[in-house]
């Protein structure tokens, strides 16, 4: 295919070379550290710094989520400290949302301050708690939305046009939504990052990051943080990540299908107090994602009438869903953040008592709709 442009297209061909390789129909691996001869004409030397399967990848990355250039990192992780080292020096001061991942949290409150970097905590970037919380050395927001743990939709466009009045970037974790149902540089945002450990790689066996934004921006941290922290990305795990994305399109459509069905279902659950879900319409996110989403994906959270004592034996007595920390994997997933006996730091991100998150796989949505229900009517009344 010539030039893929729709979603799936990109997914199934953006990077197939059948002239170029011998007519594979799928891009060999180039698991080479070393390229010699010739470096003037085909651009690799050593794959710290590039390699043609690390292309392919990000080139599929830039064109699903409309970008200009992507560059994919070791970790979500990587990819994140990456770029907030890349803008923030001692000296500088940085916005950040509350419910962000929470070791991006650790990150800045250890790592940043060790070399003079000042944060102030955000709970939802209105324009008043920003104009509150400005200061003249603010370089950089950072954004997560939809949010983890309880999903909160920041008003993207609005946070984007206040950052650059005040002469700051934007940082935006975008795994939760990938690049099918949100394009955070459409609307405004600087950085877009992704933990391609959850949807992009889907399968629960790779470990990537990925950063989107301006060709100029991109090159500086190739040859800037990548190369320098070597946080950069093994060919073998871009291959993966290619393998993976061929499927992402489907993938997401049957996740996002499910998840709205196990959403109802928690919604009109007797044994069930909230449920945060920004695709339903009564989530307090839902009217202003549906004006910067085109989509929802499969992880959601709920609060079960229950103690946590009760809350804790329901989640143990699930069959399908298998308990861990990961989610967006072909296999159902449950947490229980709310569980977590440091209140303090709960109440800091928002999470209510007893919350417990669930990553809808691929199995059918009613075996899992029963298993939560076998679940939930285990609960004492
Ligand atoms: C929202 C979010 N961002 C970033 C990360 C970090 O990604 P990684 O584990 O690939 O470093 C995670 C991991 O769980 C995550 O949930």
């Amino acid at each position: 295919m010539k030039k893929p442009c729709r979603p799936a297209d990109i997914c199934a061909h953006l990077g197939d070379d059948y002239d170029r390789y011998l007519g594979a129909i799928v891009p060999p691996l180039f698991q080479n550290t070393l390229f010699t001869r010739k470096h003037e004409e085909h651009g690799y030397s050593y794959s710290r710094i590039n390699n043609p399967t690390i292309e392919i990848l990000e080139k599929k990355l830039a064109a699903l989520e409309h970008a200009p250039a992507a560059r994919v990192f070791a970790s979500g992780m990587a990819a994140i400290t990456a770029t907030l080292s890349s803008l923030l020096h001692s000296g500088g001061h940085v916005l950040a949302l509350r419910s962000a991942y929470h070791p991006v949290i650790g990150f800045l409150d250890t790592e940043m301050k060790k070399y003079g970097v000042e944060v102030t905590y955000l709970e939802r970037f209105t324009p008043e708690e920003i104009e509150r919380s400005l200061r003249p050395n603010t370089r950089v927001f950072y954004l997560e939305s939809p949010s983890s743990n309880i999903f909160r939709v920041l008003p993207l466009r609005e946070i984007a046009a206040q950052a650059h009045a005040c002469g700051a970037v934007t940082v935006i974790d975008n795994t939760w939504a990938t690049p099918l149902y949100q394009k955070p540089l459409e609307l405004g945002i600087d950085y877009s990052i992704h933990s391609a450990t959850k949807y992009l790689g889907g399968h629960s066996d790779v470990l990537g990051g990925v950063v989107l934004g301006s060709e100029e921006r991109m090159d500086a941290l190739r040859g800037g943080q990548r190369a320098s922290w070597g946080a950069c990305m093994d060919p073998f795990a871009a291959w993966l990540l290619i393998r993976s994305l061929r499927t992402l399109e489907v993938r997401m459509a049957r996740h996002s299908a499910s998840a709205d069905k196990v959403a109802r279902f928690l919604q009109e659950h007797p044994r069930v107090r909230s449920v945060c879900y920004p695709g339903l319409e009564t989530d307090e996110g839902h009217t202003l994602a549906q004006t910067q989403m085109t989509g929802y994906s499969g992880l959601m959270s709920f609060v079960p009438d229950a103690d946590n004592e009760a809350i804790h034996a329901m989640v143990k007595s699930l069959d399908v869903f298998e308990e861990g920390p990961s989610w967006g994997g072909f296999e159902s997933v449950v947490n229980t953040p709310g569980l977590n006996p440091n209140r303090e730091m709960l109440q800091f991100e928002g999470i209510p008592q007893g919350l417990v998150r669930i990553s809808v796989g691929l199995e059918d949505a009613d075996t899992l709709i029963e298993d939560l229900d076998r679940a939930l009517n285990t609960l004492p009344r």
